[in-house]
């Protein structure tokens, strides 16, 4: 189990505070595995001191760019080129297999049984379900997979700009060769299916382990207040399910705002957190919310908040501004 690990990638500060969550949210959940975080140049000293401390192996690596702006703006996501970097992941040989995970990306239970599954398991992206999302997938080491992705990219590039493009161009049997390595989608429950099958979300949506904040607007978009845990976002829609954006701020607010803390002494630093703020008017305010298990915990005795936090009222308002 030494030779297998967790591998995430952080090129900036912000998607590092997502890769700090993430390495927690392993951890409470006590995976026995190593924990691996690729990081670009920029990210920045006490920010490299804190992923150092919650992972086992932090590893700098160049930063790729696809600078495929043309497909990227199809996406709408201009800044998904360096996503290309995540495919140094294979270079890690002194592991035998690895599960990726993007840096938006939150545990909610053990999820070590992945390293069961053989490379590339992964599970449908809600947007082209026959193409697998490439936020969560086991995958095994090796040099000669790292060589022949960087010839894939050269020879023909990606059709979304991005990783997910190119590794759906490689993988390009995954849809219909081996349903084994189809990962169920609660290993990578997209924050947009809530919104897309609503009904499904709230039948399966419970049992979510892996919960992946997928889109433009991350957790830390926002800004939380840890008193009243209360979580708004001025500027920004909520794209994601409060209870799942909760747990994401209650954690990186108590576990990882310390250790940020500590290693910014007295340099200032914005932690996201506004306690005891008054917010503006037109901040969009989610209500305190139970804990996801608690929430699985009344979901299994069927007692899904119908009226309140889970009633379709309330995700169709979400869904209509997401929409507009
Ligand atoms: N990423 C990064 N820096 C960036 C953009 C992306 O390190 O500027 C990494 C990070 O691990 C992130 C992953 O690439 O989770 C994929 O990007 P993102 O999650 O934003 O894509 P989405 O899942 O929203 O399509
Ligand atoms: C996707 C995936 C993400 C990937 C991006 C670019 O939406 O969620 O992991 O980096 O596309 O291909
Ligand atoms: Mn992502």
């Amino acid at each position: 189990m030494a030779d297998q690990a967790f591998v995430t990638l952080a090129t900036n500060d912000s998607y590092a505070r997502g890769a700090m969550v993430l390495g927690k949210s392993l951890r409470n959940h006590n995976t026995s595995r190593k924990l691996v975080a690729l990081i670009g140049p920029q990210v920045s000293e006490p920010c490299q001191s804190v992923l150092k401390r919650i992972y086992d192996e932090v590893r700098m690596v160049d930063v790729l760019d696809s600078g495929d702006t043309a497909h990227l703006a199809m996406m709408k996501r201009p800044d998904l080129g360096v996503t290309f970097t995540k495919l140094h992941c294979w270079t890690l040989t002194h592991y035998s297999k690895c599960v990726f995970m993007d840096a938006d990306t939150l545990v909610l239970s053990n999820i070590d049984e992945l390293f069961d599954r053989e490379e590339l398991s992964a599970a449908p992206d809600p947007g082209w379900p026959d193409c697998f999302n490439s936020g969560v997938f086991v995958f095994c080491p090796s040099m000669e997979t790292y060589g022949k992705l960087l010839q894939y990219c050269t020879e023909h590039g990606s059709f979304d700009g991005g990783d997910q493009g190119v590794l759906n161009g490689f993988f390009s049997n995954w849809a219909t060769a081996d349903i084994s390595k189809h990962l169920p989608f609660i290993y990578n429950l997209s924050s947009i299916a809530i919104y897309t099958y609503l009904p499904a979300f709230k039948q399966y949506g419970g049992n979510a382990k892996v919960v992946h904040f997928l889109g433009k607007t991350k957790p830390w978009s926002y800004t939380f207040d840890p008193k009243a845990k209360r979580i708004t976002g001025s500027t920004h829609e909520a794209t994601a399910h409060p209870t799942f954006l909760l747990d994401w701020w209650s954690l990186f607010s108590s576990a990882v705002v310390p250790m940020l803390q500590e290693q910014y002494g007295d340099q200032p630093f914005h932690s996201g957190c506004v306690e005891g703020e008054s917010f503006p008017s037109h901040a969009q305010a989610l209500q305190p919310q139970l804990s996801s298990e608690e929430r699985k915990e009344k979901w299994e005795q069927g007692q899904a908040d119908y009226m309140g936090m889970d009633s379709f009222d309330n995700i169709k308002r979400k869904l209509d501004t997401f929409l507009k």
